[in-house]
């Protein structure tokens, strides 16, 4: 794993150069390395690292009929979540990320840490297999928009390819 250490920032106004550089840096973890866990392990402390204004960053992983907790950064989370409930259950049956800007207007919003008051949440697809999602939480409400969905969901589907996924496991 050979990682640059060059100093980028998260610039509000050029969300998707910040993007690039940071799915460049994925690129660079996931180099030689295809193992689920610590690949995603890896990933979630990118985002926590890089991405300001977070409280949590992390995966659920679709086991069987339901979200399980993945690696993740932040406090200790909600451990399961069924299909459809919440922003991370209904992200994973519409199969299409969800911006949420104010979580207390979410109907069904599963509320892990009460300081969370804005999330996305991006599915993990390989072609029409649900892996799971990605979801992040901030304190601050409004903290994501369209622009941050596209740059999680470049980082998502690079992510995705970058590892291999158990077969005839439901991660
Ligand atoms: N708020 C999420 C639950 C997961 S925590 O944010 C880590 C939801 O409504 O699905």
């Amino acid at each position: 794993m050979s990682v640059s250490t060059e100093p980028y920032l998260y610039d509000p106004a050029d969300r998707a150069a910040f993007y690039g550089k940071l799915e460049a840096e994925l690129e660079a973890y996931l180099a030689g390395e295809r193992d689920w866990l610590v690949n995603l392990a890896n990933a979630s402390a990118l985002l926590n690292q890089r991405l300001p204004g977070l409280n949590w960053a992390g995966f659920y992983l679709w086991r069987g009929d339901r979200l399980v907790l993945g690696p993740f950064q932040g406090k200790p989370a909600c451990t399961r979540i069924a299909l459809g409930r919440g922003v991370c259950g209904t992200t994973a049956r519409t199969r299409t990320t969800t911006v949420v800007a104010d979580v207390n207007a979410f109907p069904g919003h599963i509320a892990c840490d009460a300081a969370s008051a804005s999330e996305v949440v991006v599915p993990l697809l390989a072609g029409e297999r649900l892996l799971g999602v990605l979801d992040l939480d901030s304190p601050r409400a409004g903290r994501f928009d369209a622009a941050d969905a596209a740059g999680l969901e470049a980082f998502a589907r690079r992510l995705v390819a970058g590892v291999d996924w158990p077969e005839g496991w439901d991660i």
